[in-house]
């Protein structure tokens, strides 16, 4: 299969990169890390892109034109892209806590640049084409889950993604029926996103990112129709939104 991992320096980024090349399948990558410092942007023979696309978007619609004519579009892409703290910013225990910068950029992490991979699809894709999209959303994303509340900035952005993907999903039922979007909750993975809150969680509850990436890909291999525009628990169960 031809797949496109989009956010290849995260840990389930890397993860997923490490199990389709092992299982042979042909790999892309988009990442916003320039971890190949030999490669220029002009030069995509490794089927990479490291450009921070989200400020250039440009690189990214050029990367699938070339892609194409290379007869490499992907039959899969997985947008990994997230965010949840930073250095010196937590996410939110309470509203006191929750400032404009640290919501804007939780906005444009988690929900807009699913967005404009799909604008890019839009422009780049035949109505026939064949296309599993699935992005990496979360449960706290989930307003039927939300018993705890905090983590105002994350769970809204994960909520309005949650939002986008049952909307674009009526959409291409319409104007792309061979293609199919989903929402997925990867569990809660070893990784530098949730580092900061592992103490909380149960050694049993705590996946490596090995296992959430062969988890992801067989959900991406057992994707149907049915269910597009779902939020989808890492067994492929749905979940409420
Ligand atoms: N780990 C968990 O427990 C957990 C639980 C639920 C949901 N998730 C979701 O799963 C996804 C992957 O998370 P992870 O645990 O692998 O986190 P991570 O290691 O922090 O990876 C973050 C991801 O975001 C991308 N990214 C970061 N800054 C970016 C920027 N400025 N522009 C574009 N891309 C940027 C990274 O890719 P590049 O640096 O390569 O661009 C990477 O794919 C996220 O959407 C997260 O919300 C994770």
């Amino acid at each position: 299969m031809k797949v496109l991992i989009v956010g290849a320096s995260g840990g389930i980024g890397k993860a997923l990169v490490s199990h389709y090349r092992n299982n042979d399948h042909d790999v892309s990558t988009i990442s916003s890390q320039l971890t190949n410092p030999h490669l220029a942007t002009s030069d995509y023979s490794p089927n990479a892109l490291e450009v921070d696309w989200l400020k250039q978007p440009g690189e990214l619609a050029d990367f699938f034109s070339y892609l194409k004519s290379q007869d490499r579009l992907p039959e899969a892409i997985i947008s990994c892209t997230g965010f949840l703290h930073e250095a010196d910013h937590l996410p939110e225990k309470k509203l006191t806590e929750l400032d404009h910068k640290f919501f804007t950029r939780n906005m444009e992490l988690n929900c807009y640049s699913h967005v404009l991979i799909s604008q890019i699809i839009e422009q780049t894709y035949k109505r026939k084409d064949q296309l599993k999209l699935v992005c990496l959303s979360a449960k706290v994303g989930s307003i039927s889950d939300n018993h705890l509340g905090g983590w105002y900035s994350y769970r809204m952005s994960k909520a309005a993604l949650n939002m986008f993907i049952k909307t674009l999903s009526i959409e291409w039922s319409r104007s792309r029926p061979n293609s199919i979007v989903a929402a997925l909750h990867p569990g809660t993975t070893d990784t530098t996103l949730s580092e900061p809150f592992q103490k909380r969680i149960s050694p049993d509850k705590l996946y490596s990112s090995s296992l959430t990436a062969e988890r992801i890909a067989s959900v991406v291999a057992n994707l149907n129709a049915d269910d597009s525009g779902k939020l989808l628990f890492w067994d492929g169960s749905a979940l409420g939104y």
